[in-house]
């Protein structure tokens, strides 16, 4: 299968993967790109780096921002402790042998993995500072001396540390005229909104990735083998390998690097075609999907207690829940203040996506576990990347069309700048005020939240 050329490419992929791969690529390799502008990293599906999914418009004409709402996934981390465990398992059998049979895998002759567990990486830090600058950059007129944003973090440290250097983007970025502190870092152990730790009867996603990988990872199992006779790697060895590929490139990205250039691709990324990392981001999609999800019984309901703390802030009135919230520090104005401007909390990936069902951003359809649907609307790559955020606006909108001067107000909501269509709460679908809802009528469309969850709250502890 490996044909001279494709020797010639392998040998010297090894020294180009750190600085180019996919793009120094011949035409006719399987594991070159089929298609030219396939990039690798959006592939990763919930490990993919921040990159913005569109370009953010600022608000239409004849209205002003008038609070921001953002929550906020972590940067760039480590595999977890378990997730390690997967990796080192396929690391451990391709290194127990001997001789590979195709060039790709000689790097493993020297290969020490060191990559440890957890913590925020270098470009995950990088991208969580240059977000807090842009959100200084993009929201200063609305920011004051004694109306600074109000930051609060889930206490893992990959979480707090992203607060943090999002806090010193945002002071860097305005001369350190303002420099917001993390006000509040919620304890993990306890009613937490920035995570998915208070239903223990949610479900997980285990049952329908394992469909899919048995019907993506065969043929990739056999063809590694085929490389490394006698490693005997299983289907799950190839999930961790693909995700090796992943927290690999993202913990070799040095401090200085300029968002935007080449990253260094590990070279377990060289062992996958574009293809099979394509079925590798359904693998993240059916993940998110089927845990804290729309396909997760009790997914939706693990975001009531964020969204009611949203709905508390919009409305500048305490808050009203039954769900996941501390209500020691949801009623004290020091940890739960209701009359600032900007709001930024900082969570992890699976209540982030609760709270896009609570909301009824991105709703699905049914994610079949053996065909994906290609022009499908739910994908990690772009909804939950490394990073992520969704912002909040609430905006107030001049009338004077009707010639009467009033006031309105409106939401809006983007995810990775992308503007939420918002049919739920009646927005237009064109249109300059197109994504737009009338205040009113999302608080309406909110009523899962207002009612804690409608019954599905109990059915977490029964
Ligand atoms: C918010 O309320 C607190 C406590 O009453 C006060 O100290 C602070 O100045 C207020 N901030 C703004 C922006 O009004
Ligand atoms: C940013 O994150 C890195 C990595 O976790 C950490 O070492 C550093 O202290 C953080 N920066 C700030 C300003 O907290
Ligand atoms: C609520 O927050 C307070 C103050 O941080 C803390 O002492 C308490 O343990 C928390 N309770 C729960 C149930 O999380
Ligand atoms: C793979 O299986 C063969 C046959 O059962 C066994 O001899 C060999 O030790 C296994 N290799 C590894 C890496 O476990
Ligand atoms: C924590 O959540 C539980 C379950 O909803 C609730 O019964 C309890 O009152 C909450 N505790 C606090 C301090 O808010």
């Amino acid at each position: 299968m490996v044909g001279t050329l494709g020797v010639i490419w392998a040998a010297l992929s090894s020294v180009l993967t750190l600085a180019s791969w996919p793009l120094f690529v011949p035409a006719h390799d399987p594991f070159s790109s089929a298609h030219d502008t396939f990039e690798l990293q959006k592939s990763w599906g919930v490990y993919s780096p921040f990159h913005a999914v569109a370009e953010y418009s600022p608000p239409p004409q004849g209205c002003e921002i008038s609070q921001v709402n953002i929550l906020h996934r972590h940067g760039a981390r480590l595999p977890s402790v378990s997730q390690s465990e997967d990796i080192l398992s396929g690391v451990n059998k391709l290194q127990s042998v001997q001789v590979y049979t195709d060039s790709r895998l000689d790097f493993m002759n020297t290969f020490v993995y060191s990559l440890g567990e957890n913590l925020l990486v270098p470009l995950g830090a990088m991208q969580s500072f240059e977000s807090g600058e842009n959100a200084f950059r993009r929201y200063s007129s609305l920011v004051q001396e004694d109306d600074i944003p109000f930051v609060r973090a889930s206490g893992m440290s990959r979480v707090v540390e992203t607060a943090k250097n999002w806090t010193a983007g945002f002071a860097t970025a305005s001369n350190d005229v303002y420099s917001p502190r993390l006000s509040l870092i919620l304890s993990e152990e306890g009613n937490d909104t920035l995570q998915d730790n208070n239903c223990p009867n949610a479900a997980s996603s285990h049952r329908e990735m394992n469909q899919w990988l048995d019907v993506y990872g065969p043929p990739i199992t056999s063809r590694l083998n085929s490389w490394a006779p006698g490693a005997n790697l299983t289907n799950d060895d190839i999930h961790g390998l693909m995700m090796l590929c992943a927290f690999h490139t993202v913990a070799s990205v040095p401090y200085g690097y300029k968002a935007g250039s080449p990253l260094p691709f590990s070279p377990f990324c060289s062992l996958f075609t574009p293809a099979e990392f394509e079925s590798f981001e359904y693998s993240s999609d059916l993940d998110k999907y089927y845990s804290t999800g729309y396909g997760g019984h009790l997914g939706r309901v693990q975001g009531v207690g964020y969204i009611n703390e949203l709905l508390a802030r919009l409305t500048a009135s305490p808050v009203v829940d039954h769900t996941s919230t501390n209500t020691t520090l949801d009623s004290d104005p020091a940890t739960f203040p209701l009359n600032r401007t900007i709001y930024a909390d900082f969570t992890h990936d699976s209540p982030l996506i609760a709270v896009f069902g609570t909301l009824g951003l991105f709703n699905t359809p049914k994610l079949s576990t053996t065909h994906p649907e290609p022009t499908r609307g739910w994908r990690a790559s772009e909804m939950m990347t490394f990073s992520t955020r969704m912002v909040v606006e609430k905006l107030i909108c001049d009338q004077s069309i009707r010639g009467r001067g009033v006031s309105n107000a409106y939401v809006r909501i983007m995810v990775n700048e992308v503007a939420q269509p918002l049919t739920f709460c009646g927005a237009k679908e064109t249109g300059p005020r197109k994504g737009l809802c009338r205040f009113d009528a999302f608080l309406e469309s909110q009523s899962y939240a207002r009612h804690n969850g409608e019954g599905d709250w109990e059915k977490c502890f029964i």
